[in-house]
C-alpha cells in the first residue's frame, strides 16, 4: 500500500522544497522504496531540481505537467498523458527508484 507525505505550509522559505526532495532521494537510495514526488507549487522549484529547467520547458511545451491535468478537467481538453508526463530515474543521481510529476509555474493562473 503507497503511503503518501504531504509537505505543506502557506510560508515561503520554510524549507518545503528542500524536505521533499531530500526525503524522497533519501527513501528510495537508502530505502530502496519507489517514490514518486508530485509536485504541486507554482513555484515548481521541487521540478526543476529533480529534471532540469531545459527538460521542464520541453514537458511543459508537450503540455505534460500537472498544470495540464487541471487545465484539461477546466477547458475539457485532453492533452495530458500520465505515461508522458512521469519522468523516471529523476535527480543528478539517476535514482532508478525516483520518479516525479513536474509543476509548472502556470499553476498561477488557476489559484483560487
Ligand atoms: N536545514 C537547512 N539548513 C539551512 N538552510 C536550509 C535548510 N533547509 C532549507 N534551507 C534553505 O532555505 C531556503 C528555503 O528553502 P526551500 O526548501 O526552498 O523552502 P520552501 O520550499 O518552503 O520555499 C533555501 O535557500 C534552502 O537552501
Ligand atoms: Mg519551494
Amino acid at each position: 500500500m503507497a503511503k503518501v507525505i504531504s509537505v505543506i505550509n502557506l510560508k515561503g522559505g520554510v524549507a518545503k522544497t528542500t524536505t521533499t526532495v531530500q526525503l524522497a532521494e533519501c527513501l528510495s537510495l537508502e530505502f530502496g522504496k519507489r517514490v514518486l514526488v508530485v509536485d504541486l507549487d507554482p513555484q515548481t522549484n521541487a521540478t526543476i531540481a529533480l529534471i532540469s529547467e531545459e527538460k521542464w520547458e520541453e514537458l511543459d511545451g508537450k503540455k505534460q505537467t500537472l498544470y495540464h491535468l487541471f487545465s484539461d478537467r477546466l477547458e475539457k481538453t485532453k492533452h495530458f498523458n500520465i505515461d508522458n508526463a512521469i519522468q523516471r530515474e529523476v535527480s543528478d543521481l539517476r535514482i532508478p527508484k525516483l520518479s516525479l510529476l513536474p509543476s509548472s509555474i502556470r499553476f498561477i493562473d488557476i489559484r483560487v
